[in-house]
Formats: C-alpha cells, structure tokens, sequence
C-alpha cells in the first residue's frame, strides 16, 4: 500500500512542475500583456525583476568574454591615455573619484554604478566586452564603432586603477575636462533650477525615498527601501538612524545630515563620496527618511 502511495506521488510530480510552469507562464504573460508591470524610470525595479536582470547580464558577459585574451595593462602610459578617454566618454555617467555623474546618469535605471566596484565584480577581458558591446535595454553604449581596440584596452587598464585613485590623483592623471558641453549638467553644489527656492524646513519620508533613488545614491549604497545590486563603496545605509556620527565627523543632527549630503567634501576633503548637487529640499527630504533607518 504504502510503496503504490509513493509511486503514485512520483508519478505526480513531474505533472506538478509542469502546472506550476504553465502558470508562471501565464502569469508571465498576464503581466506583459496587461502592461502592469512599470517601465518608467522614476520607479524602481522590484527586487524579483533587478535580481533576475543583474544574473541574465552576469551569465551572458562571462561567456561571451570567457575566450578573449587580455594585454599587458599595467603600462603607465596605457593607464594615462585610458584616463583621457574616461574622463571624455564615461565620467557624465559612471562619476570618477571625486566626480559625481551629471545628470543623465544619475536619473537612468539602472543606474550606471561607480565602476570603482566593477573590478570586484569582473574581469578586465569582462570589462573590455562590456565597454565594445555596451549593455542593451540599459543605456550603456557599444563603443565598438567609436573606439580602437587598442583605446578600448586603455580604459580597460585605466578602470583597473580605478580603486586605488583619490580624487587628486584622479584630476592629475585626467587633466581638466575638455568641453563642458556633456558634463555641463554636473553642476556640483548647485541646485537644481525650479527647485531652489524652497527652504525646505521638514522633510518628506517618502519624497525622500525617491530621491535617494533618483540621486543615485544606491550607486554607491545598501539602502533599505532602495532597490539596487548590493554596493559597498560607501557603508551600508541601514540603522543609520542609531549613528552618533555621520562619516565619523559630524553629530549625527538632522541640519549636518543636510550638509553631509549637499557638502560631503567641505565637511571631509579626501572622502570618495562626490557633491552631487542636492538642493535644499531633497537633502531634507533625504535626511528625513534616512532617520527613519534604525
Ligand atoms: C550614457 C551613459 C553611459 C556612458 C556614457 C557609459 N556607460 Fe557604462 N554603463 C551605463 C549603464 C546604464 C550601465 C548598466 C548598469 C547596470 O546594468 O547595472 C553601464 C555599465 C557599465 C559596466 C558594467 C558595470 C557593472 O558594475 O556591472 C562597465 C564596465 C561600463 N559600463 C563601462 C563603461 C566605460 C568604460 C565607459 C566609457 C568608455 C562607459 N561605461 C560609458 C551607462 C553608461
Ligand atoms: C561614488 C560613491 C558615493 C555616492 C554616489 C554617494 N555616496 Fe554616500 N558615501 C560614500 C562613501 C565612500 C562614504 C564614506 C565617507 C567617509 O567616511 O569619508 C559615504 C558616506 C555617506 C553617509 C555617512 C554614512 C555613515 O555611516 O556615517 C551618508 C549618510 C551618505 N553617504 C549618504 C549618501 C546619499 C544620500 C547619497 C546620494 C545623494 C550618497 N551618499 C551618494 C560614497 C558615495
């Protein structure tokens, strides 16, 4: 009796995995079709969706790369002429140290990270596919038809040094942008048009969520609320509400929170973490849900 119950519950296995795939199908489905699922990019991915993405990309890079043969990169040089074509091509959206992205990269999604973290998560030959083929559906160009293979390597050699890099050793090897046509937008510690004016007093938990997103911040890091691959460029945001000091210089006062997150380098010159022109209110705004972090 028992071995037959056994046999007819193996038999129904096979048949359970196929139900429970002809429904994901459908559900699938259903959410395409029905156009339910957002594709604006002021809302965030749901963690199920990022997760899904950030592993499709992963899997698909490092078998496509897995036969490219990499170069010398560690020729001064080589690195000198990569700083060049970075601070040209890549810094209005990746940010460099001391650099915050201007403002195309900091409102895409997904956001296009500090590629200081890119090394931990790639190979060079990695970093060279991805930079000739770029990303599809994310914004990140091929620059295949822009680029010579030996400039490709060159920023691929330059991105390596990328983490040990101060911000003063960054602006020395780069030299001065040349045109500030494309990272014109990146305009510091200025507001905002249009949103100045407001002497935000009291912060929105909520707006300030979304902004948090939409400065990019998860670029960099961990937030609870914030959808985003796991970053730690910066500490963990989490419990941050229980911090006596913020960066390990300021009491952790809802006013120096606002002027850690407008005026990160006045308040500490050597921190990695850029001005990325926060107004008024969106440093409010931003203060008030990272208080809520406990
Ligand atoms: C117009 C904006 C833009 C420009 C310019 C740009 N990128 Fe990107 N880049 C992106 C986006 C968006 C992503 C995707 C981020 C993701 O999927 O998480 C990306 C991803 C990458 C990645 C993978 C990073 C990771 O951590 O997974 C590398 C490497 C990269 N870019 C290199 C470069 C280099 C080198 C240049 C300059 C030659 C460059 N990018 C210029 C937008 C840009
Ligand atoms: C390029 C990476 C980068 C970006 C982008 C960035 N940060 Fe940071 N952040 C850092 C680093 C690195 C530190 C550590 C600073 C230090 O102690 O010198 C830091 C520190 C902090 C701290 C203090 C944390 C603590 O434990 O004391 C807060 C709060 C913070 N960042 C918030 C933000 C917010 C909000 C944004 C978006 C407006 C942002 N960061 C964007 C890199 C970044």
């Amino acid at each position: 009796m028992g071995t037959i119950k056994r046999m007819r519950a193996l038999h129904a296995l096979p048949l359970a995995a196929a139900v429970l795939l002809a429904l994901a199908a459908a559900g699938s489905a259903v959410l395409v079709y029905s156009g339910a699922y957002n594709v604006g990019a002021s809302w965030q991915h749901t963690q199920a969706v990022y997760s899904m993405l950030e592993l499709a990309l992963h899997r698909s890079v490092q078998l496509r790369a897995r036969n490219i043969e990499t170069p010398l990169l560690d020729d001064p040089r080589r690195i000198a002429r990569g700083a060049g074509i970075y601070r040209d091509n890549c810094v209005q959206c990746h940010g460099a140290p001391g650099v915050a992205p201007g403002d195309i990269g900091k409102g895409m999604q997904p956001v296009p990270g500090p590629l200081i973290a890119a090394m931990q998560r790639w190979q060079p030959r990695e970093v060279y596919w991805l930079t000739r083929h770029g990303i599809k559906m994310s914004g990140m160009p091929a620059w295949e038809f822009r680029m010579d293979d030996a400039a490709l390597w060159d920023v691929v050699a330059f991105v390596q040094r990328l983490p040990d890099l101060t911000p003063n050793a960054y602006a020395e090897l780069a030299g001065p942008a040349p045109s500030a046509a494309w990272q014109g937008n990146n305009r510091g510690a200025q507001p905002m048009p249009g949103t100045a004016s407001t002497p935000a007093t009291e912060g929105n938990v909520e707006r300030g969520r979304q902004a948090l997103h939409q400065y990019a911040c998860h670029a960099c890091h961990v937030i609870p609320g914030v959808v985003g691959s796991a970053s730690h460029v910066g500490p963990p945001l989490a419990g941050l509400a229980g911090r006596n000091l913020i960066a390990g210089r300021l009491a952790n006062t809802p006013q120096n929170m606002r002027r850690w997150l407008q005026h990160p380098q006045a308040v500490k010159p050597l921190t990695a973490m850029p001005s990325m022109g926060v107004t008024d209110a969106h440093a409010a705004d931003m203060a008030a849900y990272l208080a809520t972090l406990r």
